[in-house]
Protein backbone atom coordinates (compact mmCIF):
# COMPACT_ATOMS: atom_id res chain seq x y z
CA UNK A 1 0.00 0.00 0.00
CA UNK A 2 1.72 3.33 -0.86
CA UNK A 3 0.70 5.28 2.04
CA UNK A 4 4.44 6.17 2.76
CA UNK A 5 4.61 3.81 5.45
CA UNK A 6 6.41 0.72 5.65
CA UNK A 7 9.14 1.26 3.01
CA UNK A 8 11.16 -1.39 4.98
CA UNK A 9 9.40 -4.44 6.62
CA UNK A 10 7.91 -2.66 10.19
CA UNK A 11 9.89 -3.93 13.47
CA UNK A 12 8.08 -3.54 17.13
CA UNK A 13 6.37 -6.06 19.37
CA UNK A 14 3.51 -8.00 19.46
CA UNK A 15 1.48 -9.25 22.39
CA UNK A 16 -0.60 -12.37 20.81
CA UNK A 17 1.74 -15.17 20.66
CA UNK A 18 3.40 -14.83 24.24
CA UNK A 19 0.19 -13.15 25.83
CA UNK A 20 -2.55 -14.47 24.43
CA UNK A 21 -5.99 -14.05 25.66
CA UNK A 22 -5.09 -13.63 29.41
CA UNK A 23 -7.15 -11.15 30.67
CA UNK A 24 -6.76 -12.42 34.23
CA UNK A 25 -5.30 -9.41 36.10
CA UNK A 26 -6.60 -10.36 39.20
CA UNK A 27 -4.30 -13.01 39.66
CA UNK A 28 -1.99 -12.84 36.41
CA UNK A 29 -1.39 -8.89 36.73
CA UNK A 30 1.88 -9.01 35.27
CA UNK A 31 1.18 -10.75 32.41
CA UNK A 32 -2.86 -9.89 31.95
CA UNK A 33 -3.35 -8.13 28.70
CA UNK A 34 -3.93 -4.71 30.21
CA UNK A 35 -2.40 -1.18 29.49
CA UNK A 36 0.88 -2.04 32.07
CA UNK A 37 1.68 -4.83 29.87
CA UNK A 38 2.12 -2.50 26.96
CA UNK A 39 3.84 0.43 29.15
CA UNK A 40 6.76 -2.29 30.76
CA UNK A 41 7.34 -3.61 27.02
CA UNK A 42 7.44 0.41 25.97
CA UNK A 43 9.93 1.35 28.89
CA UNK A 44 11.99 -1.67 27.95
CA UNK A 45 11.94 -0.97 24.03
CA UNK A 46 13.03 2.40 24.52
CA UNK A 47 15.44 1.62 27.56
CA UNK A 48 16.97 -1.14 26.76
CA UNK A 49 18.26 -0.38 22.87
CA UNK A 50 15.37 -1.90 20.80
CA UNK A 51 13.94 1.55 19.44
CA UNK A 52 17.56 2.86 18.21
CA UNK A 53 17.53 -0.29 16.31
CA UNK A 54 14.09 0.09 14.60
CA UNK A 55 11.55 -2.25 16.61
CA UNK A 56 9.11 0.79 17.23
CA UNK A 57 5.65 -0.46 17.40
CA UNK A 58 4.37 -2.02 20.52
CA UNK A 59 1.06 -3.77 19.02
CA UNK A 60 -2.09 -4.43 21.17
CA UNK A 61 -3.65 -7.92 20.01
CA UNK A 62 -7.19 -9.66 20.74
CA UNK A 63 -8.88 -9.33 23.69
CA UNK A 64 -8.13 -5.60 24.57
CA UNK A 65 -11.50 -3.89 24.14
CA UNK A 66 -15.00 -4.26 26.37
CA UNK A 67 -17.37 -7.30 25.31
CA UNK A 68 -19.85 -3.94 24.50
CA UNK A 69 -19.23 -0.80 22.21
CA UNK A 70 -20.52 2.68 24.30
CA UNK A 71 -23.50 4.27 23.43
CA UNK A 72 -22.27 6.00 20.40
CA UNK A 73 -21.80 2.33 18.74
CA UNK A 74 -17.77 2.74 19.50
CA UNK A 75 -15.52 0.05 20.77
CA UNK A 76 -13.99 0.69 23.94
CA UNK A 77 -11.18 -0.77 25.64
CA UNK A 78 -11.87 -2.62 28.58
CA UNK A 79 -12.27 -0.39 31.61
CA UNK A 80 -10.58 -2.44 34.31
CA UNK A 81 -7.59 -3.49 31.97
CA UNK A 82 -7.46 -0.39 30.18
CA UNK A 83 -8.51 2.49 33.01
CA UNK A 84 -6.84 5.34 31.01
CA UNK A 85 -8.32 4.15 27.27
CA UNK A 86 -6.40 4.15 24.42
CA UNK A 87 -5.83 7.43 23.59
CA UNK A 88 -3.25 7.75 26.78
CA UNK A 89 -1.60 4.51 26.00
CA UNK A 90 -0.64 5.63 22.75
CA UNK A 91 0.31 8.86 24.05
CA UNK A 92 2.88 7.09 26.09
CA UNK A 93 4.05 5.31 23.07
CA UNK A 94 4.61 8.53 20.93
CA UNK A 95 6.23 10.35 24.37
CA UNK A 96 8.99 7.66 24.20
CA UNK A 97 9.31 7.89 20.28
CA UNK A 98 7.61 4.81 19.75
CA UNK A 99 4.19 3.76 17.87
CA UNK A 100 0.65 1.95 18.92
CA UNK A 101 -0.86 -0.83 16.95
CA UNK A 102 -4.32 -1.89 17.57
CA UNK A 103 -6.33 -5.09 16.65
CA UNK A 104 -9.93 -5.32 15.21
CA UNK A 105 -11.58 -8.29 13.19
CA UNK A 106 -13.43 -8.24 9.76
CA UNK A 107 -16.46 -10.09 11.18
CA UNK A 108 -19.31 -10.34 13.91
CA UNK A 109 -16.52 -10.79 16.85
CA UNK A 110 -12.95 -11.68 16.99
CA UNK A 111 -11.10 -14.63 17.33
CA UNK A 112 -11.57 -14.12 20.54
CA UNK A 113 -14.85 -13.38 20.93
CA UNK A 114 -15.15 -9.95 21.61
CA UNK A 115 -17.05 -7.36 19.16
CA UNK A 116 -15.74 -7.37 15.84
CA UNK A 117 -15.87 -4.89 13.06
CA UNK A 118 -18.20 -5.84 10.57
CA UNK A 119 -19.08 -3.99 7.36
CA UNK A 120 -21.12 -1.64 8.77
CA UNK A 121 -19.06 -0.89 11.25
CA UNK A 122 -15.64 0.01 9.16
CA UNK A 123 -16.04 3.57 8.88
CA UNK A 124 -16.72 4.35 12.64
CA UNK A 125 -13.95 1.86 13.59
CA UNK A 126 -11.45 3.26 11.56
CA UNK A 127 -12.71 7.02 13.01
CA UNK A 128 -12.04 5.76 16.55
CA UNK A 129 -8.58 4.15 15.54
CA UNK A 130 -7.47 7.89 14.42
CA UNK A 131 -9.03 9.92 16.80
CA UNK A 132 -7.07 7.90 19.14
CA UNK A 133 -3.75 8.50 17.34
CA UNK A 134 -2.99 4.68 16.61
CA UNK A 135 -0.54 4.21 14.17
CA UNK A 136 -1.26 0.65 13.09
CA UNK A 137 -4.19 -1.43 12.32
CA UNK A 138 -4.76 -5.61 12.07
CA UNK A 139 -7.47 -6.45 10.80
CA UNK A 140 -8.17 -10.34 11.80
CA UNK A 141 -10.60 -12.24 9.83
CA UNK A 142 -12.54 -14.63 11.87
CA UNK A 143 -16.65 -14.94 11.72
CA UNK A 144 -17.32 -13.55 8.21
CA UNK A 145 -16.91 -15.06 5.29
CA UNK A 146 -15.18 -15.03 2.03
CA UNK A 147 -17.94 -12.37 0.20
CA UNK A 148 -17.56 -10.52 3.39
CA UNK A 149 -14.08 -10.27 3.20
CA UNK A 150 -13.54 -8.93 -0.53
CA UNK A 151 -15.48 -5.97 0.68
CA UNK A 152 -14.10 -5.01 4.22
CA UNK A 153 -10.67 -5.54 3.66
CA UNK A 154 -10.52 -3.28 0.48
CA UNK A 155 -13.20 -1.03 2.73
CA UNK A 156 -11.21 -1.02 6.09
CA UNK A 157 -8.13 0.47 3.71
CA UNK A 158 -10.15 3.48 2.32
CA UNK A 159 -11.70 3.74 5.45
CA UNK A 160 -8.45 4.21 7.34
CA UNK A 161 -7.20 5.97 4.11
CA UNK A 162 -9.75 8.85 4.68
CA UNK A 163 -9.32 9.53 8.61
CA UNK A 164 -6.46 11.90 7.04
CA UNK A 165 -4.20 9.74 9.69
CA UNK A 166 -0.95 7.88 8.70
CA UNK A 167 -2.25 3.78 9.85
CA UNK A 168 0.02 1.05 8.87
CA UNK A 169 -2.67 -1.63 7.90
CA UNK A 170 -2.19 -5.46 8.45
CA UNK A 171 -4.41 -8.02 6.61
CA UNK A 172 -5.15 -11.06 8.07
CA UNK A 173 -7.05 -11.92 4.57
CA UNK A 174 -5.15 -14.16 2.25
CA UNK A 175 -4.08 -16.51 5.33
CA UNK A 176 -7.91 -17.17 5.63
CA UNK A 177 -8.23 -18.25 1.94
CA UNK A 178 -5.24 -20.13 1.64
CA UNK A 179 -2.80 -18.19 0.67
CA UNK A 180 -2.50 -18.40 -2.61
CA UNK A 181 -3.80 -17.63 -5.94
CA UNK A 182 -6.07 -18.34 -7.24
CA UNK A 183 -7.99 -17.50 -4.01
CA UNK A 184 -5.93 -14.64 -3.37
CA UNK A 185 -4.64 -11.73 -5.43
CA UNK A 186 -1.45 -10.60 -3.96
CA UNK A 187 -1.14 -7.86 -6.70
CA UNK A 188 -4.21 -6.33 -5.26
CA UNK A 189 -3.58 -7.20 -1.49
CA UNK A 190 -0.04 -4.91 -2.48
CA UNK A 191 -2.23 -1.67 -3.16
CA UNK A 192 -4.96 -1.93 -0.24
CA UNK A 193 -2.48 -3.29 2.63
CA UNK A 194 0.94 -2.65 3.74
CA UNK A 195 1.55 -5.77 5.31
CA UNK A 196 -0.50 -9.63 5.04
CA UNK A 197 -0.69 -12.59 7.27
CA UNK A 198 -0.41 -15.39 4.07
CA UNK A 199 -0.54 -18.70 6.59
CA UNK A 200 -1.04 -20.33 9.84
CA UNK A 201 -0.68 -18.74 13.22
CA UNK A 202 3.11 -19.36 14.84
CA UNK A 203 3.20 -21.35 17.74
CA UNK A 204 5.94 -21.45 20.48
CA UNK A 205 7.82 -24.44 18.82
CA UNK A 206 10.59 -25.16 16.56
CA UNK A 207 8.01 -27.39 14.70
CA UNK A 208 5.89 -24.77 13.99
CA UNK A 209 9.03 -22.02 12.71
CA UNK A 210 9.85 -25.15 10.21
CA UNK A 211 6.28 -25.67 9.05
CA UNK A 212 6.04 -21.64 8.34
CA UNK A 213 9.74 -21.94 6.39
CA UNK A 214 8.50 -24.76 4.32
CA UNK A 215 5.53 -23.03 3.39
CA UNK A 216 6.66 -19.67 2.73
CA UNK A 217 9.99 -20.85 0.59
CA UNK A 218 7.63 -24.04 -0.60
CA UNK A 219 5.50 -21.00 -2.48
CA UNK A 220 8.70 -18.35 -2.95
CA UNK A 221 7.84 -18.17 -6.57
CA UNK A 222 3.92 -16.57 -6.08
CA UNK A 223 5.18 -14.68 -3.13
CA UNK A 224 8.53 -13.34 -3.90
CA UNK A 225 6.83 -11.06 -6.86
CA UNK A 226 4.42 -9.63 -4.19
CA UNK A 227 6.97 -8.45 -1.72
CA UNK A 228 8.63 -4.81 -1.90
CA UNK A 229 8.24 -1.33 -0.07
CA UNK A 230 5.24 -0.45 1.30
CA UNK A 231 3.75 -4.42 1.00
CA UNK A 232 5.50 -7.02 3.12
CA UNK A 233 4.80 -11.14 3.05
CA UNK A 234 3.83 -11.70 6.91
CA UNK A 235 5.43 -15.05 7.96
CA UNK A 236 4.14 -14.07 12.02
CA UNK A 237 5.85 -13.33 14.91
CA UNK A 238 9.63 -13.91 16.31
CA UNK A 239 9.45 -15.96 19.43
CA UNK A 240 13.00 -16.03 19.53
CA UNK A 241 13.65 -15.43 23.76
CA UNK A 242 10.55 -17.32 24.56
CA UNK A 243 10.48 -21.21 25.30
CA UNK A 244 10.20 -23.23 22.25
CA UNK A 245 13.52 -22.40 20.39
CA UNK A 246 17.43 -23.44 20.83
CA UNK A 247 19.74 -21.19 20.49
CA UNK A 248 20.53 -22.00 16.81
CA UNK A 249 16.93 -22.00 16.43
CA UNK A 250 16.52 -18.94 17.34
CA UNK A 251 19.19 -17.75 15.03
CA UNK A 252 17.40 -19.66 12.42
CA UNK A 253 14.31 -17.84 12.60
CA UNK A 254 16.40 -14.46 12.88
CA UNK A 255 18.06 -15.11 9.88
CA UNK A 256 15.43 -16.81 7.65
CA UNK A 257 12.99 -14.16 8.61
CA UNK A 258 15.40 -11.59 7.29
CA UNK A 259 15.73 -13.00 4.01
CA UNK A 260 12.60 -12.92 3.79
CA UNK A 261 12.12 -9.27 4.40
CA UNK A 262 9.69 -10.42 6.68
CA UNK A 263 7.95 -7.86 9.42
CA UNK A 264 10.02 -8.09 12.55
CA UNK A 265 7.07 -8.36 15.53
CA UNK A 266 8.73 -9.74 18.39
CA UNK A 267 6.43 -11.71 20.82
CA UNK A 268 8.07 -12.28 24.01
CA UNK A 269 8.61 -11.01 27.76
CA UNK A 270 11.23 -7.83 27.31
CA UNK A 271 11.35 -7.85 30.95
CA UNK A 272 13.07 -11.22 31.38
CA UNK A 273 14.94 -12.03 28.23
CA UNK A 274 18.02 -13.83 28.10
CA UNK A 275 20.82 -11.76 27.03
CA UNK A 276 21.55 -14.68 24.30
CA UNK A 277 17.76 -13.98 23.06
CA UNK A 278 18.59 -9.99 23.17
CA UNK A 279 21.55 -10.33 21.27
CA UNK A 280 20.42 -12.42 18.47
CA UNK A 281 17.10 -10.08 17.86
CA UNK A 282 20.02 -7.11 18.54
CA UNK A 283 22.01 -8.55 15.88
CA UNK A 284 22.96 -5.30 13.44
CA UNK A 285 24.21 -7.09 10.55
CA UNK A 286 20.99 -9.17 10.46
CA UNK A 287 18.58 -6.21 10.96
CA UNK A 288 20.11 -4.38 7.88
CA UNK A 289 19.87 -7.19 5.55
CA UNK A 290 15.65 -7.73 6.56
CA UNK A 291 15.65 -3.69 5.96
CA UNK A 292 17.47 -3.33 2.93
CA UNK A 293 15.99 -0.26 1.02
CA UNK A 294 15.44 -2.12 -1.96
CA UNK A 295 12.77 -4.48 -0.34
CA UNK A 296 13.49 -7.72 -2.50
CA UNK A 297 12.09 -11.06 -0.55
CA UNK A 298 15.01 -13.58 -1.01
CA UNK A 299 14.91 -16.84 -1.41
CA UNK A 300 15.95 -20.68 -1.32
CA UNK A 301 18.33 -21.47 -4.20
CA UNK A 302 19.13 -24.87 -3.12
CA UNK A 303 17.94 -27.88 -1.09
CA UNK A 304 21.15 -30.80 -0.92
CA UNK A 305 20.62 -34.32 -0.62
CA UNK A 306 22.40 -33.88 2.54
CA UNK A 307 19.84 -31.68 4.43
CA UNK A 308 21.37 -28.34 3.87
CA UNK A 309 19.61 -25.46 2.19
CA UNK A 310 20.71 -22.28 0.79
CA UNK A 311 19.02 -18.99 0.95
CA UNK A 312 20.00 -16.16 -0.92
CA UNK A 313 18.76 -12.43 -0.91
CA UNK A 314 19.64 -9.68 -3.48
CA UNK A 315 20.71 -6.19 -0.90
CA UNK A 316 20.98 -2.43 -2.55
CA UNK A 317 24.39 -1.76 -3.90
CA UNK A 318 25.03 -4.94 -5.06
CA UNK A 319 25.37 -6.55 -1.72
CA UNK A 320 23.27 -9.91 -0.82
CA UNK A 321 23.23 -12.22 2.01
CA UNK A 322 23.19 -15.99 2.17
CA UNK A 323 22.03 -18.32 4.24
CA UNK A 324 23.56 -22.40 4.54
CA UNK A 325 20.76 -23.59 6.58
CA UNK A 326 20.85 -27.19 8.65
CA UNK A 327 17.48 -29.45 8.54
CA UNK A 328 20.21 -32.12 10.23
CA UNK A 329 19.41 -33.11 13.66
CA UNK A 330 22.82 -35.12 14.10
CA UNK A 331 25.38 -33.58 14.49
CA UNK A 332 27.40 -29.96 12.84
CA UNK A 333 27.37 -30.65 8.86
CA UNK A 334 30.46 -29.79 7.33
CA UNK A 335 28.88 -28.30 3.91
CA UNK A 336 31.39 -28.05 1.10
CA UNK A 337 30.64 -25.87 -1.93
CA UNK A 338 32.19 -22.40 -3.68
CA UNK A 339 30.77 -19.37 -4.22
CA UNK A 340 30.59 -20.15 -7.94
CA UNK A 341 28.14 -22.75 -7.15
CA UNK A 342 25.88 -20.35 -5.71
CA UNK A 343 26.34 -18.16 -8.53
CA UNK A 344 28.95 -15.56 -7.94
CA UNK A 345 30.78 -15.64 -10.45
CA UNK A 346 33.07 -12.08 -10.41
CA UNK A 347 36.43 -13.10 -9.11
CA UNK A 348 37.02 -12.26 -5.33
CA UNK A 349 34.63 -11.64 -2.46
CA UNK A 350 34.61 -10.01 1.10
CA UNK A 351 32.49 -12.06 3.40
CA UNK A 352 31.07 -11.11 7.06
CA UNK A 353 29.10 -13.67 8.93
CA UNK A 354 26.39 -12.19 10.62
CA UNK A 355 26.79 -14.03 13.70
CA UNK A 356 30.44 -14.16 14.55
CA UNK A 357 31.50 -10.61 12.64
CA UNK A 358 34.58 -12.87 11.32
CA UNK A 359 35.67 -11.71 7.66
CA UNK A 360 36.70 -13.89 5.00
CA UNK A 361 38.03 -13.51 1.47
CA UNK A 362 36.98 -16.32 -1.53
CA UNK A 363 37.21 -16.28 -4.57
CA UNK A 364 34.53 -17.69 -6.28
CA UNK A 365 36.38 -20.59 -7.79
CA UNK A 366 37.73 -21.76 -4.32
CA UNK A 367 36.12 -24.71 -2.71
CA UNK A 368 35.29 -24.01 1.09
CA UNK A 369 33.69 -25.96 4.39
CA UNK A 370 30.79 -24.40 6.31
CA UNK A 371 29.79 -26.35 9.58
CA UNK A 372 26.10 -25.56 10.06
CA UNK A 373 24.77 -27.02 13.43
CA UNK A 374 21.69 -29.10 13.64
CA UNK A 375 18.23 -27.31 13.17
CA UNK A 376 20.85 -23.89 12.64
CA UNK A 377 22.71 -21.71 10.14
CA UNK A 378 25.36 -19.64 9.16
CA UNK A 379 24.63 -16.57 7.81
CA UNK A 380 27.00 -14.01 5.28
CA UNK A 381 26.47 -10.92 4.92
CA UNK A 382 27.37 -9.02 1.68
CA UNK A 383 29.56 -11.43 0.01
CA UNK A 384 30.96 -7.98 -1.56
CA UNK A 385 33.37 -8.06 -4.80
CA UNK A 386 36.74 -6.90 -4.13
C1 LIG B 1 -5.73 -15.23 14.66
C2 LIG B 1 -4.51 -14.44 14.22
O1 LIG B 1 -3.90 -15.04 13.12
C3 LIG B 1 -3.54 -14.35 15.39
O2 LIG B 1 -2.36 -13.69 15.01
C4 LIG B 1 -4.20 -13.65 16.54
O3 LIG B 1 -4.48 -12.31 16.16
C5 LIG B 1 -5.48 -14.37 16.95
N1 LIG B 1 -6.35 -14.61 15.80
C6 LIG B 1 -6.24 -13.59 18.00
O4 LIG B 1 -7.44 -14.18 18.33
Amino acid sequence: LDNGLMRTPPMGWLAWERFRCDIDCKDDPQNCISENLFRDMADRLSEDGWRELGYVYVNIDDCWSSMNRDEHGRLQADPMRFPGGIKKLAGYMHDRGLKLGIYGDMGTHTCGGYPGTPLDKIEIDAETFAEWEVDMFKYDGCYSNATEKEKGYPLMSKALNATGRQIGYSCSWPAYQGGLPPKVNYAMLGEICNLWRNYVDIQDSWGSVLAIVDWFFGNQDVLIPAAGPGRWNDPDMLIVGDFGLSLDQSRSQMALWAIMAAPLFMSNDLRTISSSARNILQNKMVIIINQDPLGIQGRRILQEKSKIEVFWRPLSNNNSALVFFSRRTDMPYRYQTSLGKLNYTMGSYRITDAFTYKTLTLKDTTNFVVSVNPTGVVMWCNPQKV
